[in-house]
């Protein structure tokens, strides 16, 4: 089966885009990275891209007089690259309708919580606030409010007694980084579908399970 074009949005340091371009080399993964967009053309994942030789692009947002504007050039690179899927990782512009609706079911975002829990900024911050004991991430179809849309997989961390917002970002962050490329993998193979907002998942395919849950030590 041809691979899934797949495009990759950052903002920042992009290390989910490395772990996703980093899955995506396996002969058997079926997506294939098609162009890596950047609205800040000082970002650190760009930097990293274009030293490996992929497509990468600064689209800076600042540029363009509206978002809509803003968002008819991001679509336009992503046509003009084949993209057939699309990746948010740690891109921050918030996205308007036309382009949500544009790519409605073909673009993927992931948060650093359990969502629906604690969706928006400061997650670890108010995680930690909460007392609660367990938090981890979430890999889900974007729709156009922020941090919500169907569920296509998620990992589970503990919380640690003396955890600091740092420590709890950096536990979340190295499951974020099997999450995605997991989560890629079930879609661009075809074994997710959305039914009534929700993921379906097809089990006549071979793919692992949508949920990483670690045992108590
Ligand atoms: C990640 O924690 C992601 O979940 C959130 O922003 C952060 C981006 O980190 N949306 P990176 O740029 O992928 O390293």
């Amino acid at each position: 089966m041809a691979k899934k074009r797949t495009a990759i949005l950052i903002s920042g340091r992009g290390s989910n885009m490395q772990a996703l371009v980093q899955a995506m080399q396996a002969p058997d993964f079926p997506a294939e990275p098609a162009v890596i967009v950047s609205n800040r053309p000082e970002a650190l994942g760009l930097a990293w891209a274009l030293e490996r030789g992929l497509k990468a692009v600064a689209i800076d947002h600042r540029q363009f007089a509206t978002r809509m504007a803003f968002e008819a050039r991001l679509h336009q690179t992503l046509v003009d690259h084949g993209t057939e899927l699309i990746c948010n990782a740690g891109f921050m512009r918030l996205l308007t309708g036309g382009f949500v609706d544009r790519w409605k079911d073909r673009q993927l975002n992931i948060h650093p919580s359990l969502l629906p829990a604690f969706p928006g900024l400061h997650t670890h911050r108010r995680v930690l606030e909460s007392g609660a004991l367990i938090t981890g991430c979430t890999v889900h179809f974007v729709r156009l409010e922020m941090d919500s849309g169907p569920i296509i997989a998620q990992a589970a961390v503990p919380v640690m007694p003396g955890d600091t917002e740092d420590s709890l970002a950096a536990r979340v962050l190295e499951a974020e980084h099997k999450l995605y490329p997991l989560a890629l993998f079930m879609v661009a193979s075809g074994a997710v579908r959305v039914e009534a907002e929700t993921a379906v998942f097809l089990p006549r395919l071979n793919v692992p399970p949508p949920l990483i849950v670690p045992q108590p030590a």
